[in-house]
């Protein structure tokens, strides 16, 4: 399969890319699961905006939002990328509107949009539709991209690997040539060729047991960008978020994982403890709305004073209001059997955001030419050691259109290529053994559990350091698994949930310091010496 465009991921980032790419030449967009399966998709607050004079809050402006982002962002974002993305948010949403997003309006002035609050930000400006925005927009999307002639979107293809000229054997030439991807209904594996590869394949948080992240969000694009030579950065800061329902009867990833947004405390909804006390206001004079990782470290160590097994949001400062703004939230958390307007909602932190990923330009180029890296895979120095919340929606669009600039400008569609080598065809191993299979489930659970003891909120070197040596273990094993046996999407998740795993621990192992949500017992302090990103390459 050739196209102009191989877009890999098909949440906010990679559609708003398709649909403004086509315009130019033919996407093929894979994306491993169905349309509706992304982190955009599951995505509730919404996405923060200073609109034009008018449409927003008086109090509000490009400067404050920028001040709430560095902020949160604790001494590491890159202060040219946070203004670029905000100055730029009032088009993204013009765009996400004429693509067909619903955001919903004021009330008592149905000329504006209806603002919200979520923490670390210090006015309302966050656009929403109710509390499934990233449904209402990943819908919109999905409809505007169908309808175009130039896209081709496939679902149930998974991208095995990049195709460099590098891993061809070129020296000084190392450029994206296109993907092995495994069409999963025929178990055959293709190789699709594109001169011009964008990753959108969003984030990591299958690698901990707790995440608020669909099943999907395995790192695959990191591990993959990884393997290609890209140049990785600050990996070690994974966002927690606090609000997590905690569910121990839960059965299945979806139960498991319930999101209760932050917008619900942007609200009014305030986090308490079993004894029903205020606690956050201890560790933040902002209490239950200072920036994540602050509010995450206080439940954390709430949790592991009092020996109780989550923390409390109680939602009745919010009255009816509550039902009327948090419809979702709501009927889902009655289908769990919990009625909030009764009792507070029990919550725990989960693995939420990864605020690092593959490094890259404001423009989403990556150190592999041709090879762009936009959404949450990327690491474009915007969230810094800590996403500001709802910030991220907005950086998928407005890279996916800055991304477009640059790729037209350096690879003109008109202007010829250079030729491009032979690529061989894929070699397809034994079928797996169904008692091997088992060892996978095996494998992935105990990943998953490993991260979430020892590569926590809170985090010690020694405990980095046995996490490092079991998955070196665990990484020697997936090896035998990929190379003897026929693949299966379990098979590559697993081995991509490895390797990003890696990557987080060895990043947090050379960051001496505690910073954002990096924190760890053994350098409590924030240094100035380390006021820079982590940075990892394999070659
Ligand atoms: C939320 O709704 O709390 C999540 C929003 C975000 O992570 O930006």
């Amino acid at each position: 399969m050739n196209s102009d465009f191989l877009v890999i991921g098909a949440g906010v980032a990679g559609l708003s890319f398709a649909i403004k790419a086509a315009e130019h030449g033919t996407v093929t967009v894979i994306t491993k699961g169905e349309l509706m399966n992304s982190n955009t998709a599951w995505a509730q607050g919404g996405i923060s905006a200073v609109l034009p004079e008018g449409l927003r809050d008086p109090e509000d402006d490009c400067g404050k939002h920028i001040d709430d982002t560095l902020d949160a962002g604790a001494g590491l974002c890159d202060p040219e990328a946070v203004s670029i993305i905000i100055e730029e948010a009032a088009e993204t949403i013009e765009e996400l509107v004429d693509w067909g997003t619903n955001f919903d309006r004021d009330d008592e002035n149905p000329e504006r949009y209806s603002l919200g609050k979520e923490g670390g930000h210090s006015e309302r400006r966050i656009l929403h539709s109710k509390d499934t925005t990233g449904r209402a927009i990943s819908e919109a999307l999905i409809e505007t991209a169908k309808a175009h002639p130039n896209i081709t979107l496939l679902e149930h293809h998974y991208a095995i690997d990049l195709i460099t000229s590098g891993k061809l054997g070129a020296v000084t030439d190392d450029r994206v040539l296109g993907a092995y991807v495994l069409e999963i209904d025929s178990d055959q594996v293709q190789i699709f060729h594109s001169p011009r590869v964008i990753l959108a394949t969003g984030g990591c948080g299958k690698t901990y047991l707790y995440t608020t992240n669909p099943d999907s969000a395995t790192g695959d694009g990191l591990a993959m960008a990884w393997r290609a030579g890209a140049t990785i950065s600050n990996m070690e800061f994974i966002q927690f978020h606090p609000t997590c329902f905690y569910n121990p009867a839960a059965i299945g990833a979806e139960a498991r994982s319930f999101l209760v947004s932050e917008a619900v405390r942007g609200e009014g909804a305030i986090l308490i403890n079993h004894e029903g006390r205020e606690f956050t206001k201890d560790y933040d004079p902002r209490g239950s709305l200072a920036p994540r990782d602050i509010v995450a470290r206080a439940i954390d160590s709430e949790i592991k004073k009092t020996g109780a097994s989550c923390v409390f949001l109680d939602i009745s400062p919010l009255g009816d209001h509550f039902i009327e703004r948090f419809p979702f939230i709501h009927e889902t958390l009655l289908s769990y059997g919990h009625n909030a307007m009764e009792k507070p909602i029990p919550v725990v932190p989960a693995a939420h955001y990864q605020c690092g990923g593959v490094e890259t330009n404001i423009d989403g180029g990556t150190s592999i030419r041709g090879l762009y890296a936009i959404g949450e895979v990327a690491h474009t120095g915007l969230h810094g050691a800590n996403r500001l919340a709802s910030n991220s929606l907005l950086e998928g669009n407005v890279l996916a259109r800055r991304a477009l600039t640059e790729i037209l400008h350096r690879y003109p569609l008109s202007k010829e290529l250079p030729p491009e080598p032979t690529i061989p065809e894929w070699e397809t191993g034994d079928t797996a053994p169904p008692e091997e299979l088992v060892n996978i489930y095996h494998n992935w659970d105990e990943l998953r559990r490993i991260m979430q003891d020892y590569v926590s909120i809170v985090r010690t070197d020694s405990r980095l350091l046995r996490a490092s040596r079991r998955l070196v273990n665990l990484r020697k094993e997936v090896r035998e698994f990929y190379w003897g046996h026929c693949l299966t999407p379990d098979i590559l998740e697993l081995r991509n949930l490895v390797t990003t795993a890696s990557l987080i621990v060895d990043s947090a192992l050379q960051r001496k310091e505690s910073r954002g949500s990096h924190h760890t017992l053994d350098f409590p302090e924030t240094k100035e010496e380390y006021a820079r990103p982590t940075r990892l390459r394999r070659f």
